[in-house]
């Protein structure tokens, strides 16, 4: 039997955000953490310092996970440095990146999700967990309305979450749960800035309508709970802040 402290996460988009939050939360719960990031060298270093300092081991893990060579690669060093891996965490989203093709949503909120699972099965170990995480305006797509600017991630993370519960039959033979977590806007965050610029007071809106806005850490850390929690059943979604809105 395996003792807590030899645990091991994978945290994929774990430089900056919500997901260097949840790096940081795993490694206070007891995990070894694999810190992907894409670009943010520098920022993921912080990362990776913070999970030592907890006193648990830090593996820098750079891949663009739209690339299936990369992916390849890191999940390469995933099983050289620590052999298998406990919890998934699928938390690096995007589609408003400039100059990208017009399939880039689909490519990394589907598609290198499910590559992903694929590649991380292998290394889990029976017990083990994945968690998805998205928003409402992806969770709720084609139900409640959605931001213009937004409409591509909304529909290709939705896309996504589909997919992944498609897996639950096969997870579910070597009892890996999947679970999901899916926020509101959240406080500080560089999306909602990007969605305002092109609907101006957004953010204030949405912060009346819902009374209060989740912060990155909260988000962070009910990611990082469902991770642990040994009560969730798979397919359970967990909605962080208020899942009432109007455009
Ligand atoms: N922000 C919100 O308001 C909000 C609300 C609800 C749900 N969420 C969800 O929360 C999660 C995190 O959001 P966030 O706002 O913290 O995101 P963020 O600040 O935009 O950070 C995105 C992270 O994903 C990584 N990433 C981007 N493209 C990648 C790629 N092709 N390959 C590998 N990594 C890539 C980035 O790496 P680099 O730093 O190296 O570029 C970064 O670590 C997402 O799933 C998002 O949908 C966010």
């Amino acid at each position: 039997m395996k003792n807590d402290s030899e645990r091991v996460a994978l945290v994929t988009g774990a430089s900056r955000g919500v997901g260097a939050s949840v790096a940081g939360f795993l490694a206070e719960a007891g995990f070894n953490v694999v810190i992907n990031y894409h670009s943010k060298s520098s920022r993921a270093e912080e990362v990776a310092h913070i999970v030592r300092e907890k006193g648990r081991e830090a593996l820098l893990a750079q891949a663009d996970l739209t690339s299936e060579n990369e992916m390849k690669e890191m999940i390469k060093l995933v099983q050289e440095k620590f052999g298998c891996l406990d919890l998934l965490v699928l938390n690096a989203s995007g589609g408003l990146e400039k100059g990208k093709d017009a399939d880039y949503p689909m490519q990394l909120n589907l598609t290198a999700q499910k590559r992903a699972v694929d590649l991380s099965l292998p290394l889990m170990l029976d017990g083990g967990r994945i968690v998805f995480v998205t928003s409402h305006l992806a969770h709720f797509h084609g139900v409640k309305p959605v931001y213009p600017l937004y409409e591509p991630i909304a529909q290709s993370k939705k896309a996504g979450e589909e997919a992944l519960r498609a897996y639950i039959p096969e997870l579910s033979k070597r009892d890996i749960k999947l679970i999901i977590v899916s926020g509101d806007l959240i406080e500080g965050t560089i999306t909602p800035k990007l969605m305002q610029r092109q609907n101006p007071g957004l953010i204030e809106t949405r912060r009346k309508q819902a009374g209060v806005l989740p912060t990155a850490e909260e988000f962070a850390r009910a990611i990082a709970s469902s991770g642990l929690d040994k009560q969730l059943e798979t397919g359970t979604t967990i909605f962080v802040g208020s899942t009432d809105w109007e455009i």
